[in-house]
């Protein structure tokens, strides 16, 4: 019989034990569970509410419990329902009347969400280490690759020549972004419910600020309905994991994009790629794929707690139990997906020439050669339309702008001078990109600055 069975006369069925339990997923708080039990059973001791001896024996109980789920001895029974149920239920039976006055001005409407919220600080922070881990590679990459030089896309159409360190660090910045998602998420987690009880509070005298301050919360929670029903921690969680996701795609697709024959810009190390079963000369960038697809779960397990969460009446309703699995599937995913793109960045063969093979196709360098009219004093449109002739020109001979020959020029503006070819190399024209937050190998290094900065400050709050 369940521990609230007295006012029951029958039991219920194997099928709704079994979809009514949240054992299966809930398990995996039960550190979170044991901590806070202990927190509320010490302050119900100190508040007088239950003897100093009970105290005593719940900790040392709740400790022995703890020792047991780590070794694998502790029998998890579905019919327990949930971890509350299951620790409670056993710690009453290892120590008898003192584990049943555990359960004292609390109800397991406070409880899961304390554990839920000390669960999820806990993911934040994880989170955020991996976060970090990640952004070091990426800086460490930018740095060691700084000169390398590549083409910059819009349309997935040649653009403009941009610098690899530049191009990796676009991606560090998001990633900074996110972190700062996390900790929000993290802040967002770290207020204390317990006290609350089943919706309105408890007559008990407790002091609900030395259970939070016990727990490592920062502060309580005002509202006591609000507080057995609020999970926008989990949807901040969530969110802050999808973002996160959604830039670990991109990046993932550029890797996949990046490492096929008809770009050839980088080459995954054999410990990121994967063969075929029937083709012997594949090798698949599976986990960057793999990256790409997880996002798509992860965005799911947002969606699926916003919808879970919609049009629920205060206060706690069985529908929250339903609030787990996505947020804990999340952060375990992010998690991972943090560690594989450090090791795949980390890991990779970067081909400097393939990458400047193509700087060389798709006049990367029109904008600066219609600059150099503009500079001149003819208004940019006009310089923009010469420059287009110009380019017509190279399409029909097959060759590029620093193939013209001054003349070519010329006929097309007397503007031209015997300087046009300086304007046509490409560490030149990238670096002559100097406005802050540019490509121009000066502006890098402000970046690389401000973006190491942020990693020490970041690093600082873990
Ligand atoms: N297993 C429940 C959950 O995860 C715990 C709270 C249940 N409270 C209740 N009165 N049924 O949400």
């Amino acid at each position: 019989m369940a521990l609230w069975s007295g006012r029951f006369t029958e039991d219920v069925s194997e099928f709704t034990q079994r979809f009514g339990a949240s054992l299966p997923i809930d398990k995996q708080l039960y550190a979170q569970d044991i901590a806070g039990s202990k927190a509320h059973a010490r302050m119900l001791g100190q508040q007088g509410v239950i003897a100093l001896d009970d105290v005593e024996a719940i900790v040392a109980g709740l400790d022995r419990i703890q020792a047991r789920i780590e070794e694998g001895e502790f029998a998890f029974d579905i019919n327990d329902e949930d971890i509350h149920m299951s620790i409670e239920k056993a710690l009453i039976a290892d120590i008898g009347e003192a584990g049943a006055r555990l359960h004292t001005g609390r109800s397991r409407n406070d409880q899961v969400v304390t554990d839920t919220r000390l669960f999820a600080k806990q993911r934040c922070h994880d989170l955020m280490e991996a976060n970090l881990q990640l952004r070091r590679v990426l800086v460490d990459a930018a740095k060691e690759h700084f000169d390398v030089i590549l083409p910059g896309y819009t349309h997935m159409q040649h653009a403009q020549p941009v610098f690899l360190s530049h191009h990796l660090l676009a991606y560090a910045w998001m990633f900074s972004r996110d972190f700062g998602r996390l900790s929000a998420a993290y802040e967002a987690a770290d207020v204390c419910p317990l006290g609350s009880a089943a919706l309105a509070g408890t007559t008990y005298p407790l002091d609900r600020r030395a259970t939070a301050a016990d727990l490592g919360f920062s502060g309580v929670t005002a509202n006591s309905l609000d507080a057995v029903s609020d999970r926008d921690f989990l949807l901040d969680l969530s969110y802050a994991a999808s973002v996160s996701c959604v830039h670990l795609s991109r990046l993932a697709e550029e890797v996949v994009l990046w490492s096929t024959s008809e770009f050839g810009f980088i080459t995954l190390s054999d410990a990121f790629s994967t063969g075929s079963s029937i083709m012997p000369q594949k090798k698949n960038p599976d986990f960057a794929e793999l990256i790409r697809g997880k996002t798509g779960r992860v965005v799911g397990d947002l969606v699926a707690l916003l919808i879970t969460l919609k049009s629920l009446p205060l206060a706690y309703n069985k529908d929250l139990q339903e609030d787990k699995e996505g947020a804990i599937d999340a952060a375990r995913t992010l998690e991972d997906c943090y560690t594989c793109m450090a090791g795949m960045i980390s890991t990779m063969r970067v081909n400097a020439e393939a990458m400047r093979e193509q700087v060389n196709k798709g006049y990367l360098a029109a904008t600066d050669v219609a600059d150099y009219l503009a500079k001149k004093g003819l208004p940019f449109r006009r310089a923009h339309e010469i420059v287009g002739h110009l380019v017509l020109l190279c399409d029909q001979r097959k060759c590029g702008l620093e193939d013209l020959s001054l003349e070519d020029f010329k006929a097309e503006s007397d503007l031209f001078e015997a300087d046009i070819t300086g304007a046509l190399d490409a560490e030149s024209i990238a670096d002559a990109r100097m406005t802050e937050g540019g490509t121009g190998r000066d502006a890098i290094r402000d970046q690389l600055r401000m973006i190491e900065t942020g990693l020490l400050a970041d690093e600082s709050r873990l």
